[in-house]
């Protein structure tokens, strides 16, 4: 595994949130989290990414013991995180946002990239930031994750307070990072979405890992089907939904993403 987390507990001072969390994501891998508001989440996302130190446990990254280092070291080693509720900064452009995410300076070619995926920031790239769209706004918060050149990118909640169609459209970026190589740790209210993208899934419950596997078992179980991806009506617009998702991930892989 890339990044492996073993009984770890954490929280905010000594109240713990987490219980004795043990989750893996292997190279190249998109691992999601899914779970209800206030189940841990970003909790877990912070603690991999060294916002947050652990109570108890341990965390390694390609064999690397990593839970006391700092978050600069572990962006170091290729630990990126784009945290909820996206937080770019409003009143910069985007080439200034962009340039806050790379610890070790201006960085031309990786600019370049992350503008080849994202063509809207090369657009509008002496924009202030506070007049995007929210699609936009994550776009660039990823891009700012990405410009670290991270091996592995946590991402929590890109959905937040998206349409139905910019979730399509930045979970379908996300499946396009995986095909690049990155590593994936995708924290997620929205269940569906997450799934039809990840490899595999935990879900987390009161700060506890309750059910993991394949996400398309995930996916297909009535217990999760349930509890986390609605039913009836929205069921049937979340079908939808899947399946635009799907054109469009085929489209990506067609053009050779
Ligand atoms: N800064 C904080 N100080 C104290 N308690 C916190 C803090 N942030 C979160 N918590 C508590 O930790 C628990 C887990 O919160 P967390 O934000 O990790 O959940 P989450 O799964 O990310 O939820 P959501 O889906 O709403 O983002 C909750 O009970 C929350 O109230
Ligand atoms: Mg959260």
């Amino acid at each position: 595994m890339m990044l492996e987390l073993r009984d770890i507990s954490a929280g905010y001072g000594s109240d713990a949130v987490l219980h004795g969390i043990g989750l893996g994501v292997g190279a190249g891998e998109i691992v999601t989290l899914i779970g209800a508001n206030g189940a841990g989440k970003s909790t877990l996302a912070k603690t991999v990414s060294g916002l947050l130190s652990p109570l108890t446990g341990e965390i390694y990254f390609e064999g690397k013991r990593i839970d006391r280092l700092t978050t600069a070291a572990r962006l170091k080693l290729g630990i990126a995180h784009v945290p909820e509720g996206r937080q770019i900064f409003a009143g910069m452009t985007v080439a200034e946002n962009l340039a806050l995410g790379t610890p070790r300076g201006a960085d031309a070619e990786q600019l370049d990239w992350v503008c080849d995926l994202f063509p809207v920031l090369r657009e509008r790239m002496e924009s202030v930031a506070g007049n995007f769209s929210g699609g936009q706004q994550q776009m660039l918060a990823i891009g700012r994750g990405l410009m670290s050149r991270p091996r592995l990118l946590i991402l929590d909640e890109p959905s937040l307070g998206l349409s139905p169609l910019l979730v399509s459209e930045i979970f379908t970026l996300i499946a396009g990072l995986r095909a690049r190589g990155l590593s994936v740790l995708l924290a997620e209210q929205n269940a569906r979405a997450a799934l039809s993208i990840a490899d595999r899934a935990y879900v987390i419950e009161n700060g506890r890992v309750t059910l993991s596997g394949a996400a398309s078992d995930l996916l297909h179980s009535p217990e999760i089907a349930a509890r986390y991806l609605g039913v009836g009506v929205a069921t049937a617009a979340s079908a939808d939904q899947s399946a635009a998702m799907a054109a469009r991930l085929r489209q990506f892989a067609w053009d050779g993403v």
